[in-house]
């Protein structure tokens, strides 16, 4: 069966051991993977290149927050290792943003390679309306993504990682080109593990997602290629 670029496994494991060991086991089932945090602390470059080799996409979700010069430098060696996409935080600000995007694109220019997607975070889908309160912004949470969304786009940003139930808004205020990339993805029946509000792999796609992030339906499913397999059928249709 064909893979699917708009489906990005989450490799969320603590070894390099472990990440290419699920790499292997789903094989050509799934093109596109997410190195996080934790694989990237551990692993390091030698797993970006270990999927680059593989033929493998790459979204290196590093989520950067500092100051524009930091964050512009941090991103063109991210650009460097050929990665597909990249993120900030939108909390960063709009000239963070601006910073990250016209570093990434000098970058991917003088290399003469394809230039990274770069995205934003926007609210942490773990952040609730209490713990939102405590950081004593104006909005609700949802004003908050929506605002944050449209910066990043004013900005120069692709798109933004955002929950299923906030495509609409975003979309028709940022545009259908606007990448809309959705974690929280759950197929019917399988385990919430802790995320809240979830989604199904149509539904996400339904709503307008250009990518879904799934991590442990796959990777913690007795078989991943089959887990990986039937994701890719479910969303086949959109
Ligand atoms: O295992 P699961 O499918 O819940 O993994 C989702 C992945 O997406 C994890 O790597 C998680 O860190 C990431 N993510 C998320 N919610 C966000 C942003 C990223 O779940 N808002």
């Amino acid at each position: 069966m064909q893979s699917d670029p708009r489906l990005i496994a989450a490799l969320d494991f603590p070894t390099a051991e472990a990440a290419k060991q699920a790499v292997e086991e789903i094989g050509d089932a799934v093109a596109y993977y997410k190195v996080g945090m934790e694989l990237y602390y551990a692993a390091g470059n030698d797993m970006i290149r270990f999927l680059k080799e593989r033929g493998k996409k790459v979204f290196l979700d590093l989520k950067l927050q500092d100051i524009p010069n930091t964050v512009a430098s941090a991103l063109k060696v991210e650009t460097k290792l050929g990665v597909d996409m990249i993120n900030v935080h939108a909390v960063g600000g709009k000239k963070m943003m601006e910073a990250a995007a016209r570093a990434v694109k000098e970058k991917a220019e003088e290399l003469g390679i394809e230039r990274p997607r770069l995205i934003a975070v926007t609210i942490l889908t773990s952040m609730d309306e209490a713990q939102f309160a405590d950081l004593n912004y104006k909005n609700t949470i949802a004003e908050q993504v929506l605002a944050l969304a449209k910066l990043a786009r004013d900005a120069g940003l692709d798109g933004v990682v955002a929950c299923p139930q906030e495509a609409e808004a975003i979309l028709s205020a940022c545009g259908p080109d606007f990448l809309f990339v959705t974690p929280g993805v759950r197929p019917a029946g399988s385990a919430l593990d802790d995320q809240s509000r979830v989604t199904t792999p149509a539904q996400a796609f339904a709503n307008g997602s250009s990518h879904i992030v799934v991590g442990r339906p796959i990777m913690k499913a007795e078989n991943r290629k089959e887990a990986a397999e039937a994701i890719v059928e479910e969303i086949r249709i959109f």
